[in-house]
């Protein structure tokens, strides 16, 4: 899977720039604050949905602007799709070879991508939510399914929280089942996805992870449910009724998906407690290239890797190696200084200067 054609309008701080991309490496390289975090905001945006920073869509808009434009000829094995986001101050629109798409579901699957920056030490040294945050928004671009259970799941979460904060118990008693039997479905769909998911990528970040340290550290990756046991619908009904009085107390679900965590062992101990920045650093490198080895034997193709600002934190060594597993993966690569991180490398170089190419 690639990009053959990147467009941006009004989007931060460009007013329309294209950007052509290559089948390998793609280095963006300019000073701080130029547009090379906001050029891989777009293409994570395109992938999910989402953008990985800002809280509001509207904030992505050039400022002045009303409305801010990202486009996408991609290619996969299945062909060429052109993916389109209008995003404006009332809301965004999204078009997949020029159809409007309601569903935000439907755009997943048509550009896969994996994101690395420095801010994915949150995956190992972060909350649990950091964790979770991570798996669904894999598993989400490699299944529609799951997707729209978690859409489901949370919905119908926040509707029961909602209830639990009403004054009348005896109304709340008489709801809460009804809620309840619709969450067990859901959350049942989320944890087997998330066991097959963790089934694949626990080995491969191992393996990941031997590569980049020469095998110096071990790391272990398990799920941390929250619920346990095969029938996790039924475990979960039976975990929530006896949490009633609990949850009518602190008025939120205290059981469920919404809870579950990994658990990251370095040597045996937990990388999130005891592990050194560096060593966060490597896990969670590890990760991303498990991820893009589950994207190659999921999805058929490799997806597109975005490498926002890692390679100056990264030893020689590393960046050698992570190079060397990037080979046959388009990946655009954000940086300051170019020399020290390609070494000759055959690379497409874009300088970015002020929200635009300098050519
Ligand atoms: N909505 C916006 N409108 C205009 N400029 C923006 C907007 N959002 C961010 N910017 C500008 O984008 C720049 C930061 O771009 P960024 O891609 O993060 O830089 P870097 O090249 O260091 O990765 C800043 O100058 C910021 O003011
Ligand atoms: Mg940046």
């Amino acid at each position: 899977m690639r990009i053959k054609v990147l467009t941006l309008k009004n989007f931060r701080n460009y007013k329309e720039e294209t950007f052509a991309f290559s089948e390998g490496l793609n280095v963006l390289y300019g000073r701080n604050a130029q547009g090379k975090t906001n050029c891989a905001e777009a293409v994570y945006y395109l992938c999910t949905g989402t953008s990985p920073r800002a809280r509001k869509d509207r904030q992505m808009i050039r400022a002045g602007e009303e409305s801010a434009h990202i486009a996408a000829l991609a290619e996969s094995r299945f062909g060429e799709v052109r993916i389109e986001a209008d995003i404006r101050e009332s809301g965004r629109e999204l078009r997949i070879n020029g159809e409007k798409i309601v569903r935000n579901a439907d755009l997943l699957g048509n550009l896969r991508g994996v994101f690395f920056s420095p801010d994915e030490l949150r995956l190992v040294q972060g909350g649990p939510e950091e964790r979770r945050r991570f798996l669904n928004v894999s598993i989400s671009q490699l299944s529609k399914s799951y997707y729209t259970a978690l859409v489901r799941y949370n919905k119908i979460l926040g509707q029961r929280n909602a209830l639990l904060k009403e004054r009348s118990v005896s109304m709340i008693l008489e709801t809460l089942p009804v809620w309840d039997a619709q969450l067990c479905a859901f959350a049942a769909e989320l944890v087997r996805r998330r066991e097959e998911y963790i089934a694949r990528l626990a080995p491969l970040a191992a393996e990941k992870h031997a590569y980049l340290t020469d095998g110096a550290e071990k790391l272990e990756v398990f799920a941390d449910r929250c619920i346990v046991g095969d029938d996790v619908a039924k475990a979960l009904a039976k975990e929530l009724e006896a949490n009633y009085e609990k949850d009518i107390r602190l008025g939120f679900t205290t059981a469920g998906p919404h809870r579950d965590d990994l658990k990251i062992l370095i040597n045996g101990t937990e990388a999130r407690v005891y592990g050194s920045q560096g060593q966060a650093r490597t896990a969670a490198l590890a990760f991303k290239l498990a991820e893009i080895a589950i994207f190659r034997d999921v999805a058929g193709e490799p997806p597109v890797l975005v490498l926002d600002d890692v390679m100056s934190e990264l030893d020689l060594p590393r960046r050698r190696k992570l190079l060397a597993e990037v080979e046959g993966v388009q990946t655009v690569l954000t940086c300051t200084h170019t020399e020290k991180v390609l070494f000759g490398k055959e690379v497409n170089k874009i300088r970015i200067v002020n929200g635009a190419i300098r050519r």
